[in-house]
């Protein structure tokens, strides 16, 4: 594993979830850390709690990734600061899963807003410094849903399909500049993230027996930091599933409609 000692990561929503544990390893790693989200109180939290146990720096700052003039604002402060970022973690996102005759327009914005747009846009604020510095390493948490689309998550699926064109035709861009690009693609995941996504509770219940731990995913993630993974498919099971939709989509559909019907 390279080492993290040093290097200037931002994570994006990392006020709790996956991106809270992803900021706790690479703190004991000794990575310096730039803590982005809405919820500042729940950053200074975490920044106290990182830096009362190891010797880094650490900046939490509020940036609503939604908002592509604010992100602006906040990578220049924040680049101006640190001088330059060797990892960017796209963690901010969400879910909300309806019927897509249900969803609401403003959802199907806010969604996009925040897992593709805000995405783009905060990757475009890193990647000049990282092409002169010929280096640096991407990481975008996109989902399962970005790989096999299920009923009642038409959008939140759309929006992660976005997010692993992008990062497919990234990698590619960047190559030459030794930067590094991966996505990570997780199933379920017990985190705050479902008491949005599925208010009635029906697909928790449904898929709890398989949840990963958002500490488990977070390790995944970290471990591959610095490296040419390309992608990190979780748990590993669902990554033949996708090659099999991929293989036999009229099969797929067909018989694992049940399988799939779990919202
Ligand atoms: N949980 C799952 O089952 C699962 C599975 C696959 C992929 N994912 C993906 O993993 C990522 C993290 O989700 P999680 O499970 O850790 O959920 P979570 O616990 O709800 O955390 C989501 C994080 O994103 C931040 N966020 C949301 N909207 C934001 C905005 N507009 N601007 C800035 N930050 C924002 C939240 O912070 P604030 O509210 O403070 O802004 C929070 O820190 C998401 O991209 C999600 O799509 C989750």
């Amino acid at each position: 594993m390279p080492s993290l000692t040093g290097k200037n990561i931002i994570i994006t929503g990392a006020s709790g979830g996956i991106g809270a544990e992803i900021a706790r390893l690479c703190a004991a790693r000794g990575a310096n850390l730039v803590l982005l989200a809405r919820s500042i109180d729940k950053l200074e939290i975490l920044k106290k709690e990182l830096q009362s146990t190891y010797a880094i720096n650490v900046h939490a700052q509020q940036l609503d990734v939604s908002d592509t003039e604010a992100i602006k604002a906040v990578f220049f402060e924040v680049l101006s600061d640190i001088r330059y970022a060797d990892i960017l973690v796209n963690n901010a996102g969400f879910g909300i899963f309806d019927y897509a005759h249900e969803a609401k327009i403003d959802d199907i914005k806010s969604m996009f807003d925040v897992n593709v747009i805000g995405l783009m846009a905060c990757t475009s604020m890193v990647l000049p410094g990282m092409k002169q510095r010929r280096s640096g390493h991407i990481i975008n948490i996109a989902s399962q849903a970005g790989k096999i689309a299920t009923p009642k998550s038409s959008v939140y699926s759309a929006s992660k399909h976005a997010v692993l064109g992008y990062t497919n035709s990234l990698r590619m861009e960047v190559a030459d500049d030794n930067i590094f690009v991966t996505s990570v693609n997780p199933g379920p995941i017990a985190t705050n993230f479902f008491e949005v996504a599925d208010k009635q509770g029906t697909y928790v219940k449904n898929v709890k027996r398989y949840m990963l731990k958002p500490e488990y995913v977070a390790k995944q993630v970290v471990d591959r930091m610095m490296t040419t993974t390309r992608e990190i498919n979780l748990p590993r099971w669902m990554s033949s599933g996708s090659i099999f939709y991929t293989l036999f989509p009229r099969i797929f559909e067909r018989f694992g409609k049940k399988v799939f019907n779990q919202k």
